[in-house]
């Protein structure tokens, strides 16, 4: 499939399901490398990483555990409006090696959000590993180590992204077409 439409939006293959795997399978030999001895805790955060999670936990083959997390949005009273929740940590994150699991890092507003309300729990690392990264639309201050792609600004979907809701199932990664 080449092209493909989920409501009144028209994508079309960029990022083949071979190419993806290749820099995952990259990402997990560097992550093997980097944290032998560290027993890391990764945290997918849902629901984007869910396919990105499955392929690079695969391939990691040192002792870790691996737990998943999600930002729940509501409206607050901050300037922006809108505030994120993270959800789900079940686990004592005190003094571990956490390797945060996303599928990809826009603004990068969300991963700091995210590692701001993981900071206040006194792990003794954190670490983000994203699927994919738009370096020309980051905004704040992150060290981003474990980057599989690095794409421009355009609006993509496929393997664990969607659009609405809709197009997370793809095994490649679609971009929109702008006519
Ligand atoms: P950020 O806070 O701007 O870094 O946005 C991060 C979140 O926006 C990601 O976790 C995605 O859920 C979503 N997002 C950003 N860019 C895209 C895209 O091109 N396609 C689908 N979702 C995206
Ligand atoms: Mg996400």
């Amino acid at each position: 499939m080449n092209t493909i439409e989920i409501k009144d939006k028209r994508f079309s293959i960029s990022i083949s399901s071979e190419e993806i795997q290749k820099e995952v399978t990259r990402v997990a030999s560097e992550i093997n490398r980097d944290f032998a001895g560290k027993n890391p805790l990764f945290l997918s955060v849902l629901n984007g990483a869910f396919m990105f999670t499955a392929d690079l936990m695969k391939k990691i083959t040192i002792p870790c555990e691996v737990s998943f997390v999600k930002l729940a949005s509501y409206q607050g009273v901050t300037s922006t409006g809108m505030i994120k929740e993270v959800i789900g940590i079940n686990e004592d994150i005190s003094d571990r090696v956490i390797i945060i699991i996303e599928d990809i890092v826009d603004t990068g507003f969300t991963m700091q959000r995210l590692l701001e309300s993981l900071g206040t729990r006194g792990p003794r690392e954190i670490h983000i590993a994203s699927l994919l990264l738009k370096p020309d639309k980051l905004q704040v201050d992150l060290n981003v180590e474990y980057v599989a792609m690095r794409i421009p600004n355009d609006f993509i979907v496929g393997y664990g992204l969607d659009y609405d809701g809709f197009g997370r199932n793809y095994p490649d990664i679609y971009t929109i077409v702008t006519e």
